[in-house]
């Protein structure tokens, strides 16, 4: 035995091809389940598919780069839980295309942001971070508060998103548009991160 072990240690490409195989098993083994598990397929209990309003929030998080600076996943640690509250889990995202959660934090995560504060003071903060935060190297976006949304633009994000199974009914794309009407961009992103992480509630 002690022999055959040499052997193969001292062939590289053997050793190589034996290596490969034994992670690939261990990866499957433990991959492979997470796509059929409920606890990561399934949405957790009360989770709603993105309403027209923040859903048009979520893009324009995405437009403005936002993840560069925030994560939205919150860790099983407890410095994580202290702060920010409740650990992300995997049926809170089933909703989410494409995710956010991001490992770079230059600001706090927003995993569980929904509620925290006001819709006034999201819309200073938005307009000018230092008027509340003096310290932020946050940039404003004062131009979100002045840009009217394009109610019509969101009817195809939403379909698109139908077919790929999320529940939204024809009523829904029919009345998308009338939930936009005369909405800024300001409105829609603000929307967005009051619902953030809401179903599992936020610290205590
Ligand atoms: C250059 C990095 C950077 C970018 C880009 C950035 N932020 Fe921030 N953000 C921060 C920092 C740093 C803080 C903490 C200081 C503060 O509250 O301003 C913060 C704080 C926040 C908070 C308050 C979080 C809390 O729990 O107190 C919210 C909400 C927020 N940002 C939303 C956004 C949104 C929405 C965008 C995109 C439109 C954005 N941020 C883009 C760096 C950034």
């Amino acid at each position: 035995m002690k022999f055959k072990h040499e052997w193969i240690e001292k062939n590289p490409w053997l050793l190589i091809i034996l290596v490969v195989l034994v992670v690939s098993v261990g990866g499957l083994a433990e991959i492979v389940p997470l796509f059929f598990q409920k606890s990561t397929t399934e949405p957790i209990a009360g989770l709603k598919p993105y309403s027209a309003l923040r859903l048009a929030g979520r893009d324009i998080y995405v437009r403005e780069g936002c993840y560069n600076c925030h994560s939205q996943m919150i860790r099983p640690f407890r410095a994580e839980t202290e702060r920010y509250g409740h650990y992300s889990v995997a049926g809170e995202f089933v909703y989410d295309r494409p995710f956010q959660w991001g490992s770079k934090r230059t600001g706090p995560d927003l995993a569980r942001v929904g509620g925290r504060y006001s819709d006034e003071w999201h819309r200073n903060h938005l307009n000018n971070p230092r008027d509340l935060v003096p310290e932020s190297n946050m940039p404003g976006y004062p131009w979100l508060a002045t840009t009217k949304l394009n109610p019509e633009q969101i009817v195809p994000h939403l379909r698109a998103l139908k077919r790929l199974g999320d529940p939204y009914t024809d009523e829904d794309l029919a009345n998308a548009p009338k939930e936009l009407a005369g909405k800024t961009e300001q409105d829609a992103l603000i929307a967005y991160l009051q619902g953030m992480g809401t179903q599992i509630k936020a610290r205590n």
